[in-house]
């Protein structure tokens, strides 16, 4: 993650497997920054959401997630105040914020240099369904789920939401 372009491509051809598969998946051009990125947008398209228990409890049925999750959920959406960010079916406003977490990582301002606001700004994350394009290392979604009914559970228990 966050490597120099040179050093990434030299890493990647040191690999066989990684040489044959560019060669017979692009016959002419090879591998190359290009053909990577091609190669890595043609993966995300395939990372998709499979239905949760949270999608089955919003359509219904109350015995997909626990009691502690709901009054967590319930939280989220009010006192947590979480929902301003974590909005909609994908809980994303597709939108940047700085979380106030220290980083030393300038985040959206490294694009946007001129707009304050920029500044250590990161995309909200869609946790519960992945955004298939924002997260293209959850392929087991299992675990943002079960993070989120912990962070609810949590949030019912103290009363507080959880991290962002
Ligand atoms: C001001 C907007 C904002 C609010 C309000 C907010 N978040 Fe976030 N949240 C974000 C952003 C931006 C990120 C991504 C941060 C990053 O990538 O460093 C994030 C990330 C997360 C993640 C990590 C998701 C993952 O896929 O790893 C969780 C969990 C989370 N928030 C939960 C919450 C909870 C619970 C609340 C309510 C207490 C909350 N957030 C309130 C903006 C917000």
């Amino acid at each position: 993650m966050n490597m120099p372009i040179e050093q990434l491509m030299e890493r990647l051809a040191s690999i066989t497997e990684y040489r044959l598969l560019f060669a017979s998946t692009f016959p002419e051009r090879g591998m190359n920054p290009t053909t990577l990125a091609e190669a890595i947008a043609t993966y995300e398209r395939t990372v998709v959401s499979e239905r949760s228990p949270f999608d089955a409890w919003i359509e219904g049925d109350e015995r997909a997630i626990p009691e502690a999750a709901k009054r967590g959920f319930a939280i989220f959406n009010s006192k947590g105040q979480c929902s301003l960010c974590h909005e909609g079916w994908n809980f994303t406003n597709d939108s940047f914020h700085d979380t106030g977490l220290r980083s030393t990582d300038s985040g959206r301002a490294a694009l946007l240099p001129n707009i304050p606001k920029m500044m250590h700004a990161f995309k909200t994350r869609g946790s519960a369904r992945s955004n298939a394009g924002a997260r293209i290392c959850t392929m087991d979604r299992s675990r943002p789920l079960k993070r989120w009914s912990n962070i609810m559970t949590a949030a019912a228990r103290t009363g507080q939401a959880g991290p962002t």
